[in-house]
């Protein structure tokens, strides 16, 4: 537990802020989307809707949007680093939980849970890491193959749905949701917070576009580059992965 004003001071010097008014009680950190008022969280686009249905305690959110009149935010050209160098300051994570079935079937040179790659540039070309809170669920079911690498989310799970198997040399970045039964070939790549439905089949050494969602029954030919969505039903192949059927 710590107080929004002494995060200010922390990443400005200074007490208070254009914008932050109030000392709260700040218990953790959180996406956007689901912080409370206990809660510190970050808002990278300057996008005044989702600043304003923010319900932050202490959201740090772009300078541009300084003049929307709303409290409890400390405006800065630098939101997603000062909230990683802040949450890294008063909110260490803690280990990653990992939620793994009995019946799932993961390879002991398997790596899972490890932080995820989000780095952050600062004033200088500073890099931090942006530090994750979640783990890793693993469902009834899977298999996880050998050298493959899970990392752990930064506020919700990564997760592998039911009966979905995982081959050898495979990297599941963070946040990412796999559904049930699919099949992820060797040597494939899928980037931060993708989607992928169900019975979808990933094939070898393809790489999907973090924030890209893949529906069900998709078929990701060998070697395709992923970098917009694909609906459910399809084959994609190339790169940039087109439509094949
Ligand atoms: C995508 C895939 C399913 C298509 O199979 P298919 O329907 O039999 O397709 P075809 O071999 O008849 O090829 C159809 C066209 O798509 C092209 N194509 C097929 N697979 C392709 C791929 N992976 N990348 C780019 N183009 C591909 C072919 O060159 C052909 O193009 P053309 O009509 O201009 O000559 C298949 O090629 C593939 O990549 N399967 C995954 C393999 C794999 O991961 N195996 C692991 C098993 S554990």
């Amino acid at each position: 537990m710590t107080n929004s004003g002494d995060i200010v001071e922390f990443l400005t010097g200074k007490r208070s802020a254009l914008g932050v008014t109030a000392e709260r009680s700040i218990s953790g950190v959180n996406s956007l989307e689901s912080a409370d008022e206990s809660h510190m969280a970050f808002l990278l686009a300057p996008d005044p809707s989702r600043l304003k249905a923010s319900k932050a305690g202490l959201l740090i959110a772009p300078k541009e949007l300084s003049g929307e009149g709303k409290r409890e935010v400390l405006f800065t050209e630098y939101p997603k680093y000062q909230f990683a160098k802040a949450a890294a300051a008063f909110f260490p994570p803690p280990p990653a939980r990992l939620t793994i079935s009995p019946s799932a079937q993961v390879h002991p040179s398997a790596v899972i849970g490890k932080v995820g790659f989000n780095l952050v540039r600062g004033p200088g070309q500073n890099l931090v890491f942006l530090p994750h809170y979640a783990g890793v669920t693993i469902k009834d079911d899977v298999s996880i193959g050998a050298n493959t690498c899970v990392d752990r989310g930064v506020f919700e799970d990564t997760v592998i749905g039911r009966g979905t198997r995982v081959d050898n040399l495979v990297h599941i970045a963070h946040n990412v949701k796999i559904g049930e039964g699919c099949q992820v070939v060797a040597g494939t790549v899928i980037g931060g917070s993708c989607v992928i439905g169900n019975y979808s089949f990933l094939g070898i050494g393809c790489m999907i576009k973090d924030h890209v969602n893949i529906g069900n029954n998709v078929m990701v030919g060998m070697g395709a580059v992923v970098i917009r969505d694909v609906p459910d039903g399809v084959t994609v192949v190339g790169n940039p992965a087109r439509i094949l059927t």
